[in-house]
C-alpha cells in the first residue's frame, strides 16, 4: 500500500525516526531500567517493539490497557501506575501485574480483584493522585495486613516534564524524588518507579523510569532538549483553498489531541483553526484541493486515542499497519 491509498485522517509513524528513538532510550536506559508506559501509544505491536529493544517490564494506565497487554504475551511485569477501582478486568489474568494504591479503598480494590503485588503511589509535587510521603508506611501496613505483596513506590513528577529549562526540570526532579525516597524508607522494596520522557536522564533516583512519548514523540516535548525526533503525524487531505491566503484540511479535533496547543505543519503553513472535521491553515509553499499532507500533532496520547490504527512508513510505503488495540477502559 502507498500513502495514497490511506483513508484521511490517518496516523503515520516514521519507520527510521522510530527506529532511531527505540535505539536511543534503550542505550540510556537499557532493558529494566525503562518500564515504558503505554498509555502513549495503546499499541500491543508496538510494545512488542520496545521489548525486541530489552524492555519487557511495561506501565499501563488503565484496566483495559493491562487486559491487553497479557492477551498479546506482553505479561510479564505490568504496572497499572494508576488509581483504578474497578480492576474486574484483572480477575483472573495469568500474569505479574501490579497495581499502584494511594488510599484504603484502592487497597481494598487491588486486594478484592486477587491483585497480588502493590506499589504504593506516592505525591511527589503533581497535584493529582498519591498519598503525602508521610502516609506511606501506614498504607503499605495496610495492603500487608489486606494480603498484598508491596513491591516499592511509585511517584511520577509530571509537574517537570514539560519545562524548558533543563535545570529547572533537573531541580524539580531532584525535590520530588527526595519526597519518593522518604516514602520508601518507610515502605522498602525492590522498586522506586518515576519518570517521564521530560526526565529521562534527569531522575537519577528512581530504579526505573516511566517514559512512554519518546517512542514517537510529539510537538510539545520537541521543544525541549530531547534527543528523540517526531515520528507521528497525521496524514491529510486538502479539501478547500480560499483565494484569501488559506485553505483546509481534513484533520480537525476528533483525529488530533489538542490540549498542548495547535498542531505543527510542513511546507511553511501556519495553523489558524482547528474544528470538529477541518483544520485551516495559512498556506506556505501553494497547495491545491487534493493534495496530501502532514500535520504533527502537538500532544502525542489523546492523538492517537482517536484512531483505530496507525501506519508505518518508508518514504510513500505503508509498510505494516497496526492496530490501536489498547483504546477504551
Ligand atoms: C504515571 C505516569 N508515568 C509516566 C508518565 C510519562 O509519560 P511521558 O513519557 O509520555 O511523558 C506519565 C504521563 O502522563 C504518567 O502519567
Amino acid at each position: 500500500m502507498r500513502l495514497g491509498d490511506l483513508v484521511t485522517p490517518a496516523l503515520l509513524v516514521d519507520a527510521a525516526l522510530l527506529e532511531a528513538n527505540l535505539t536511543t532510550m534503550a542505550a540510556a536506559l537499557p532493558g529494566p531500567r525503562l518500564r515504558p508506559h503505554v498509555k502513549a501509544h495503546k499499541c500491543t505491536a508496538l510494545a512488542r517493539r520496545q521489548a525486541a529493544y530489552g524492555h519487557r517490564a511495561f506501565t499501563c494506565a488503565t484496566a483495559r490497557e493491562v487486559q491487553g497487554m497479557v492477551d498479546a504475551g506482553l505479561g510479564d511485569d505490568l504496572l497499572l501506575a494508576n488509581e483504578v477501582l474497578d480492576l474486574r478486568r484483572l480477575r483472573g489474568l495469568e500474569a505479574r501485574v501490579t497495581v499502584a494504591v494511594d488510599s484504603p479503598e484502592t487497597i481494598q480494590a487491588a486486594a478484592g480483584a486477587g491483585v497480588a503485588e502493590v506499589l504504593i503511589d506516592i505525591n511527589v509535587g503533581l497535584p493529582r493522585c498519591g498519598c503525602p510521603p508521610s502516609g506511606a508506611g501506614r498504607l503499605a501496613e495496610m495492603a500487608q495486613r489486606a494480603g498484598l505483596q508491596v513491591r516499592g513506590v511509585m511517584g511520577y513528577e509530571g509537574h517537570a516534564q514539560g519545562l524548558a529549562d533543563r535545570s529547572e526540570r533537573a531541580r524539580l526532579t531532584e525535590e520530588a524524588m527526595q519526597l519518593l525516597l522518604e516514602a520508601h524508607r518507610q515502605v522498602g522494596g525492590d522498586v522506586i518507579s518515576a519518570g517521564g520522557t521530560g526526565t529521562y536522564d534527569l531522575n537519577r533516583w528512581a530504579t526505573e523510569i516511566q517514559a512512554g512519548s519518546y517512542v514517537l514523540m510529539d510537538t510539545a516535548y520537541a521543544q525541549l532538549d530531547l534527543p528523540f525526533r517526531q515520528a507521528l503525524g497525521v496524514l491529510a487531505t486538502v479539501i478547500s483553498v480560499s483565494r484569501d491566503g488559506y485553505a483546509v484540511c481534513d484533520c480537525g479535533l476528533k483525529a488530533l489531541g489538542m490540549d498542548h496547543g495547535k498542531p505543527s505543519m510542513e511546507a511553511g503553513h501556519q495553523p489558524l483553526l482547528v474544528s470538529d472535521e477541518h483544520l485551516t491553515f495559512a498556506v506556505g509553499q501553494p497547495v491545491k484541493v487534493g493534495d496530501r499532507l502532514r500535520v504533527l500533532p502537538a500532544h502525542l496520547d489523546p492523538t492517537i486515542a482517536y484512531h483505530e490504527r496507525m501506519h508505518v512508513v518508508e518514504g510513500e510505503e505503508v509498510v505494516e499497519t497496526w492496530a490501536v488495540d489498547l483504546r477504551g477502559w
